[in-house]
C-alpha cells in the first residue's frame, strides 16, 4: 500500500545487500516514517518484543528471516544449533500470536533438511521470502472474497456509505500488504463503493488511533477514530453495519484471539444484531487447539504501556504519564471472543462460519505450506 503517493510494504530486503532486513518502525507512525534495518538475530528480536513492528501475520515473517538472519551469524556454530537456539529465541518474544511459531518452524524444518551450511542459508532464505509471499497473497485473496460481504450491504444502502468498525490495527501495517480487516475495506473503496471505518483507538498502545487511522487515511478510505467504549453506543443506533477485526489465534472451532477489548465489541455487535467477521489467513488458525479461553496464551505486556501514553508534542513523540505514581496498572495484551459470537471468518480460501467442520472443509486439519514442502506442523 501507500504512502504518501510511495508504495511500500513492512519488510523487505533489497536484492543489493541480501544481509539486511528493512522494515517500517511502527512505534514513530503517524508522526514520522522511519525505516529500520536490521542485520542480526538480537535486532530482529527486539524488533518483535519492542513492537518496532507488530501484528500477528508481519510478526510471523519477521521470525522467518529472524531465523536466516542468525545462521548468517553463526559462524562459530553447527547452523543446526543456530536454528535451535534462534527458533527459542524467537518463539519467546511473542506468545500469543501463532503465526510467529508457525513461520519459525516452518523455516527451522527446511534448514534441518538441507545439506550444508551454504545450502541452509539459502534454503532459510528462500522460506522466509516464500512466506512473505504467501502472506502477501492471503490477503489479497481476504480483500477478494471480503468484498461481496460489503457489496450486499451496500446494496440495502441506496447509496449511503457502509460503516464499518475496526479493532486494533489489523490492516497493511499489520501484515506484509493490504491487511487482513482492512482488505475487504480496500476492495471496496476501491471498486466505488461508499464506506466509512469506525476505527477504535485501542488502548493502550492505540494501534488503532495512531496506525489503523494512519494507513486508511493514505489510502483515502473516509474514517473517524472512536475511544475504546464508544462502539457499543453506535451499535444501539444503527450507525455500525458490520464489525471485521483481525486474528492472531484462532483455534479449530472458531474461537478467536485479537487485541484486548475485541471480546467486547463482539458482545455488543450480538446485542445488537451487527455481523461481526474477523478476517485472517491460515496462518492464524492453530488446529492443536480447540478451546480458545483455556488454551490460547494471553500475551502480558509491561504495566507502563498502561500508564503512559505516546504522542506528538510540538515536533518530538513523547510519552506522558496519565496514572498516579502510585497506582499498579496490568496489561493483558489480547483476548478470545468465542465463536458463538463470530458471524463469519473471511479467509484465503472464501468465508466460513467460525465452526470446526466450516474450517475443515476450506483447509483439512493444518494450514496450507508456503513453499510446497509437506508435513510441516
Ligand atoms: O499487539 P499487536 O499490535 O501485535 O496486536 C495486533 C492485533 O491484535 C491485530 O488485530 C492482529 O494481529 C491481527 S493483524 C492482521
Amino acid at each position: 500500500m501507500n504512502i504518501n503517493g510511495t508504495h511500500y510494504t513492512t519488510i523487505w530486503m533489497t536484492h543489493a545487500n541480501e544481509k539486511v532486513l528493512k522494515i517500517i518502525d511502527q512505534r514513530d507512525l503517524p508522526f514520522r516514517l522511519t525505516i529500520e534495518e536490521i542485520s542480526t538475530l538480537d535486532g530482529m528480536c527486539t524488533a518483535i518484543r519492542d513492537m518496532h513492528l507488530r501484528g500477528a501475520p508481519l510478526i510471523g515473517v519477521a521470525g522467518a528471516f529472524g531465523m536466516y538472519l542468525a545462521l548468517l551469524e553463526s559462524s562459530e556454530m553447527a547452523p543446526d544449533t543456530a536454528a535451535e537456539n534462534a527458533k527459542k529465541k524467537i518463539i519467546a518474544t511473542r506468545p500469543t500470536a501463532v503465526n510467529l511459531v508457525w513461520a519459525v518452524q516452518r523455516v527451522f524444518s527446511v534448514i534441518q533438511l538441507a545439506k550444508s551450511p551454504a545450502e541452509k542459508i539459502q534454503a532459510a532464505l528462500s522460506e522466509a521470502n516464500a512466506i512473505r509471499e504467501f502472506e502477501i497473497e492471503n490477503c489479497r485473496k481476504i480483500g477478494e472474497f471480503g468484498l461481496p460481504l460489503i457489496e450486499k450491504i451496500a446494496g440495502k444502502k441506496k447509496g449511503a456509505p457502509v460503516h464499518i468498525l475496526t479493532h486494533c490495527n489489523a490492516g497493511w501495517l499489520a501484515c506484509i500488504d493490504y491487511g487482513t480487516a482492512t482488505a475487504p475495506i480496500y476492495a471496496a473503496h476501491d471498486a466505488g463503493i461508499p464506506v466509512h471505518v469506525w476505527v477504535d483507538e485501542t488502548r493502550p498502545r492505540n494501534q488503532g488511533a495512531r496506525i489503523t487511522a494512519f494507513e486508511l487515511g493514505e489510502h483515502g478510505v473516509p474514517h473517524t477514530v472512536i475511544a475504546d467504549n464508544t462502539g457499543g453506543h453506535l451499535m444501539q443506533h444503527g450507525m455500525v453495519d458490520m464489525v471485521i477485526v483481525g486474528s492472531d489465534r484462532t483455534t479449530r472451532r472458531g474461537d478467536v484471539c485479537n487485541k484486548i477489548g475485541t471480546y467486547l465489541k463482539a458482545l455488543a455487535a450480538a446485542d445488537s444484531n451487527v455481523p461481526f467477521y474477523a478476517a485472517l489467513p491460515s496462518s492464524t488458525i492453530d488446529f492443536s487447539m480447540s478451546d480458545g479461553i483455556k488454551e490460547i496464551p494471553i500475551e502480558m505486556r509491561d504495566e507502563n504501556e498502561v500508564h503512559y501514553v505516546t504522542g506528538m508534542s510540538v515536533e518530538t513523540i513523547t510519552d506522558v504519564r496519565i496514572t498516579p505514581k502510585t497506582s499498579k496498572a496490568v496489561n493483558y495484551a489480547f483476548d478470545v471472543t468465542p465463536a458463538r459470537l463470530v458471524t463469519g471468518l473471511i479467509t484465503e480460501r472464501g468465508v466460513c462460519r467460525a465452526d470446526e467442520t466450516e474450517i475443515n472443509t476450506l483447509f483439512g486439519k493444518k494450514c496450507p505450506p508456503a513453499s510446497g514442502m509437506s508435513g510441516v506442523p
